[in-house]
């Protein structure tokens, strides 16, 4: 088992990476102080497949549980779940030394890590991420959001769990589609700091999507230390953790105009957000062209949607996707910010980007 600590003072925790932890939960917890009696979250698809195996884990160390099962998908990120789960919370008599689970994927984790952000105005939480994308992003770090109407996150608190649970043999149940846009947040870090990293997932990370559990384990980790140490340094987004954010201004205009759907997950549209960033970033004369190729070889040796044209359906035009991306919390005083890039592995937050090339850039992506 791997043990990555997230350097936050008072509020510092674990991040446990590894094989068999959910059927070790309540030891793995023991740190932590529980009472006989925990809360968890989940969602219909988790539930089936992973929910007997954490109360095994927990009840091997006394601990009983209780379970709220929530719809599956990014609808349930939204007010109403949100405040059933806080009623649901409430009425098992949560307290406010009580831990709650949260057992899914980022829907999960974010809407019950907000909902224990304000519980009596903050309990502890457990996140058991079961994505490749809660492993290695969403789980770690604090950020915990619902969606608005207005877009994307919008409503949320910092809010650090207690201790992250990533149980890689909960990798083995995930489509192939879920695992690769997972991957699309893994190799994001190579992107955004650890060239190194990149070369290594371009050699190794086909090994590791076909199944290799060490590779898997070695991804997830490196994924999990980058975010670490750019949380600790920086937890509340002030500037460098911006740069986990590099493909998401474009992601989440893609993601707007396709209404959140099946049409593109949040992991695709970062992949195709990362070539951009990256082409947009060579035509700007800021890295080099064989960059932008080299992203998007990548992408292509691993079988992930690169381009606009890659999504089914109709899109909205140029115009319409920069207006989107205005929406994005990187606006700061209506001054759209992006994530850009001077290589692999340096990337950098800037709001001094050609307009001009971004629509040019979209409109070829979508042809
Ligand atoms: N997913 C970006 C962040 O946690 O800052």
């Amino acid at each position: 088992m791997e043990k990555l600590r997230v350097e936050l003072g008072a509020r510092a925790y674990d991040i446990l990476i590894g094989p068999g932890l959910l059927e070790q939960t309540g030891a793995l917890m023991s740190g932590l102080g529980p009472s006989g009696r925990v809360a968890v979250v989940t969602d219909e698809n988790v539930a089936g497949l992973h929910l007997n195996n954490l109360r095994a884990g927990l009840a091997a160390s006394g601990i009983e549980m209780e379970s709220l099962v929530l719809p599956a998908g990014e609808a349930t990120k939204s007010w109403p779940h949100f405040s059933r789960t806080v009623d649901w919370l409430l009425a098992q008599k949560v307290e406010r030394g009580d831990l709650v689970i949260a057992l899914g994927g980022g829907v999960i984790g974010d809407l019950v890590g907000f909902a224990a952000a304000v519980l009596r105005r903050g309990v502890r939480y457990v996140q058991i991420p079961t994505s490749l994308l809660a492993q290695v992003d969403s789980s770690v770090g604090g950020k915990t959001a619902i969606n608005s109407e207005h877009g994307k996150n919008l409503i949320g608190a910092f809010h650090q769990p207690a201790l992250v649970l990533a149980d890689v043999d909960v990798l083995g149940t995930l489509t192939e589609r879920d695992f690769l846009a997972g991957y699309g947040e893994v190799m994001k870090y190579g992107l955004l700091g650890d060239a190194d990293f990149f070369a290594w997932l371009e050699k190794n990370a086909p090994a590791m999507a076909a199944g290799d559990q060490a590779k898997r384990i070695y991804a997830v980790k490196r994924s999990c230390e980058m975010k670490a140490a750019i949380v600790a340094r920086d937890e509340t987004e002030q500037g460098e953790r911006a740069l986990l954010n590099l493909g998401h201004t474009f992601c989440h205009a893609l993601e707007a105009a396709t209404g959140y759907s099946d049409r593109l997950l949040h992991g695709e549209g970062v992949a195709i957000g990362c070539a951009l960033a990256f082409e947009v970033s060579a035509r700007m004369g800021l890295c080099s062209q064989e960059d932008p190729s080299r992203v998007r070889a990548h992408l292509a040796q691993m079988g992930l949607k690169r381009d606009l044209r890659d999504i089914p359906g109709d899109l909205p035009g140029a115009e319409k996707l920069v207006e989107l991306m205005g929406q994005d919390k990187k606006v700061v005083r209506g001054t759209l910010n992006f994530i850009m890039a001077r290589g692999i592995g340096e990337a950098f937050v800037t709001s001094d980007v050609d307009l001009g090339i971004v629509h040019k850039v979209l409109e070829e992506s979508a042809t």
